[in-house]
């Protein structure tokens, strides 16, 4: 059976107390309304852990002004049942003013210099300011050995990494494979807010990746694939924020680089606000 704690001291004590016993603690920070992609990294943390904690806290300092974080999907039952599911021992939750007891204005912050400045640095300034100031606090609570984020964001993953490595953070963080839907659409909470006419278009965006790499590979110049891949999700209609190519560590590739690196694209269909990655 699943535990869910609502309090920190008491979440403090389990972990001790599995410590004490030589366990290793794996955790998987998430803002709920859970999904297979979510289920995977608890399954896959698991195969390093001998016991897993999963957080689902609506982080309010990771959203813009304009953002979604009033209407953030809630599904607290669901989350529940499928994190016992997939095999889950402990359902963290904080609350806003647990988490930020001097309160969001006066809350110490956590920045990460260079790779969140780029992309979605760029266009949702702060966000990685506040998915490194949650973060931080959640490893401080938690004390994991190791933590699972979802290769989906791609660039938090990398934002993540830099943090943990920066501020030593004694946390192997693993990433998980992106699950999709059937028509190859990344699995997201904000999915959902997808109309029915939008749907079946929205997979669009990983038919766009799959071109990127197949014209990359083929020695097109990236400028040109970037342009184009603008150009197709445009005439698809989709509003683009990126569509580029780069290396994992999101710096720009030269010409005569063969080396791994990964296309990325954010766009918006109507209302809703799409990220993909492929890398190659
Ligand atoms: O990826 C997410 O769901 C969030 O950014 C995270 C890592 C749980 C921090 O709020």
């Amino acid at each position: 059976m699943i535990e869910t704690i609502t309090e920190l001291d008491a979440l403090r004590a389990r972990v001790m107390g599995w410590k004490r016993q030589g366990l290793r603690v794996g955790f998987v920070p998430t803002m709920g309304n859970l999904h297979a992609g979510h289920y995977s990294l608890i399954m896959l943390v698991r195969q390093y852990a001998d016991r897993v904690v999963s957080s689902v806290f609506v982080n309010p300092t990771q959203f813009g002004p304009n953002e979604d974080y009033t209407r953030y999907p809630r599904t607290p039952d669901a989350d529940t049942t499928g994190l016992e599911g997939a095999g889950c021992d402990v359902l963290w939750l904080p609350t806003v003013e647990s988490m930020y007891p001097f309160g969001i204005e006066l809350a110490a912050k956590v920045h990460v210099p260079g790779v969140s400045s780029v992309l979605e640095g760029e266009c949702r300034p702060g966000h990685f300011d506040g998915v490194c100031t949650v973060v931080s606090r959640l490893f401080n609570q938690v004390v994991p050995d190791v933590a699972g984020f979802g290769k989906k964001d791609y660039q938090q993953l990398a934002v993540i990494r830099q943090m943990v490595t920066d501020l030593a953070f004694p946390i192997q963080i693993l990433g998980g494979s992106i699950v999709r839907e059937a028509d190859g659409l990344a699995m997201s909470s904000r999915n959902q807010y997808l109309s029915a006419q939008e749907r079946p278009r929205a997979a669009e965006i990983r038919r766009t990746l799959q071109q990127m790499r197949q014209a990359m590979l083929a020695g097109t110049a990236r400028a040109e694939v970037e342009a184009a891949a603008r150009a197709h999700l445009t005439a698809a209609g989709f509003q683009v924020d990126y569509a580029v190519v780069r290396r994992p560590d999101l710096s720009e590739p030269g010409p005569a680089d063969t080396g791994a690196r990964v296309a990325l694209i954010a766009a918006r269909l109507g209302r809703t606000r799409l990220i993909d990655n492929l890398e190659f």
